[in-house]
């Protein structure tokens, strides 16, 4: 049912608990693929060299390092694990992947990094479920 799973993280403690619940969902249903990913967002062009090059580093270095811990929370699964970071605005990121990748379910946290804590669901999330091609699990 759920052949290939999409966890979204953004670095918060909201997504780390979606790839622990993510992890959990893989160990069960045994799907063949879980892929994470990571939006860092966009990048100004007019920073200008050399601060345009700067900033795409600092921001590929956090993805990479946000990746790495996701998949340490996910633990060991019994299919492959991809990883994918990509540049722009990250809901529109996650529902390309989901997409093109034709995704089963998307699994992310109703909160993250941001800072409007009266939210129930963030804006992120919001977008995804109101456009996803599947079901999406919103880990609270
Ligand atoms: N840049 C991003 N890349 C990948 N996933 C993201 C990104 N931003 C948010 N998400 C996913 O969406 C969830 C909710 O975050 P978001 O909607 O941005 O809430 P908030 O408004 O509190 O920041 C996160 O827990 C994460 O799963
Ligand atoms: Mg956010």
């Amino acid at each position: 049912m759920f052949g290939k799973i999409l966890l979204a993280v953004d670095g918060s403690e909201h997504g780390y608990h979606a790839a622990r619940q993510a992890g959990e969902l893989a160990r069960t249903v045994k799907p063949a693929e879980l892929r994470i990913v990571v939006s860092y967002g966009t990048i100004p062009l007019y920073l200008g060299e050399p601060n345009l090059q700067t900033a795409i580093d600092h921001r590929t270095k956090e993805a990479q390092a946000t990746l790495e811990r996701a998949k340490e929370q996910v633990g060991d699964l019994p299919c492959e694990v991809h990883t994918e970071m990509s540049e722009g605005d990250p809901a529109e990121a996650i529902l390309n992947v989901a997409n093109t990748r034709a995704s089963d379910i998307i699994v992310m946290g109703s909160r993250g990094l941001g800072r409007l804590s009266g939210l129930l669901l963030g804006s992120v999330s919001q977008k995804v479920v109101a456009h996803a091609p599947c079901p999406v699990l919103i880990v609270r």
